[in-house]
């Protein structure tokens, strides 16, 4: 009987991730080399960059993923790899290290869709803590029922039906953004107020010491028929589902928002002595703020901005997966991606639920943004019935997940 250790790989944007996951619910390791300071000087990333990064760490990545596991290669029983969506070079290199392996290993490849990638984040934590709760018993697979997933990041804003089937877990699309990820909206707003990259635990870490409600921020009821004239919607997230068969309620669109903050800030001169927005941590040659140098920057007007962006996003992220969530009789919610990592937006969504008796889970801070342990785990339901990749599998930047 295999062990059922997985070798995932993730490089499909900003970090080198490997981990050895074993039977997708024990980590035996997860490594993640972040590309934060390559990419902070443009605030935001640079698809070269990335891919050079990544061709640099993944050989140092992988080896250290096996040696914090105390394994070797010829321990290990798959691999799997982060085969869409994401940026087509960075993925590259992910898949290219992968296939090498595991051919020089006779092992078999798992290609895993990256937002797959992140629900199974939440399952791999549900299962580790149940498997410590029976002190070492086999975990029992009673709670991987029925879910709304909501999948929250820089590149997404989906909301998916997951079910699992006879063992492995198939995905319908339920909602999506039109246009901006949330991330990308919290990356865009940090960036246009001078804060650092990425931006969304900037601007988490300073909405606490502002006013939510100081800036009224509204989101109108997407119509997408009247939106959308029948044309496919400007995006750059996966291809789906055609938008006019999605209920418009659970829709989302974020890049209004960001021109909102943006003229805002114009309307209102939020800037500092010099005449620039503060704090100016982008500013050429200057090193990284610390967020209590950037909150003594900040004039409380910043401060209530940022606040009032936040409470908006978050509001908005709430209403339309509350409302899917009920419409479909999900059993429970998981809110997963990095957006998920968000403070306010974990205390709010948690509330909410408690309010109206519904379940809810969020992965680990840690399990929040990209890894590969996620990777690893949604590869282990495919492993158990032998779905493995052809050897002709390359990058999808546009791969889409379910139907
Ligand atoms: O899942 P992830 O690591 O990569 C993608 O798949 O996109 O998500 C990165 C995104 C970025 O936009 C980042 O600003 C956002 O997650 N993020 C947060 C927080 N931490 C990361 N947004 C809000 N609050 C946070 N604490
Ligand atoms: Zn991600």
């Amino acid at each position: 009987m295999p062990r059922g250790l997985i070798l995932g790989i993730e490089s499909s944007c900003d970090e080198t991730a490997a981990a050895v996951v074993e039977r997708g619910a024990r980590t035996l390791s997860s490594v993640v080399a972040s590309q934060i300071a390559t990419h902070l000087p443009y605030g935001g990333v640079v698809p070269e960059l990335a891919s050079r990064e990544h061709l640099r760490a993944i050989v140092p990545v992988v080896r250290a993923a096996l040696t914090e596991a105390g394994i070797n290669l010829a321990d290990l029983d798959a691999i799997a790899v982060t085969s869409g969506p994401g940026l087509a070079g960075a993925l590259l290199v992910g898949i290219t290290y992968a296939k090498a392996l595991a051919f020089a290993q006779r092992l078999p490849l798992i290609a895993v869709n990256h937002l797959e990638g992140h629900i199974h984040a939440v399952l791999l934590q549900e299962r580790q803590a149940r498997a410590s709760d029976d002190a070492g018993e086999s975990p029992n697979n009673s709670s991987e029922q029925q879910s709304l997933a909501l999948v929250v990041s820089g590149g997404h804003t989906h909301l998916y039906l997951a079910e699992p089937t006879d063992g492995t877990w198939h995905y319908s699309l339920v909602g999506r953004t039109l246009d901006d990820a949330a991330g990308e909206a919290y990356d865009k707003v940090a960036k246009l107020l001078g804060l650092g990259y990425p931006g969304g635990p900037w601007i988490d870490a300073l909405a606490r010491f502002g006013d939510p409600h100081a800036v009224p921020f509204a989101f109108s009821q997407i119509k997408s028929k009247i939106h959308l004239g029948g044309k496919p919607p400007r995006t750059k997230a996966a291809k789906t589902a055609p938008i006019a068969a999605l209920d418009p309620h659970f829709l989302f669109s974020f890049s209004g928002i960001k021109t909102a903050v943006l003229r805002y800030v114009e309307l209102h001169g939020l800037r500092d002595e010099a005449g620039a927005r503060v704090p100016r941590m982008l500013a050429a040659g200057r090193a990284p703020l610390t967020r209590d140098e950037a909150l003594a920057l900040c004039p409380q007007p910043t401060l209530d901005l940022i606040a009032s962006f936040q409470h908006a996003v978050v509001g908005d992220l709430m209403k339309k997966t509350f409302a899917a969530a009920e419409s479909l009789d999900a059993g429970r919610i998981l809110v997963t991606g990095g957006v998920a990592a968000n403070r306010e937006l974990r205390e709010r969504f948690a509330a909410e639920a408690s309010r109206r008796g519904i379940r809810i889970a969020f992965p680990t801070l840690a399990l929040s943004t990209d890894n590969a342990a996620m990777i690893a785990a949604a590869a282990w339901p495919r492993f158990a019935v032998g779905e493995f990749a052809a050897t002709d599998l390359t990058a999808d930047p546009s791969l889409a997940l379910g139907s």
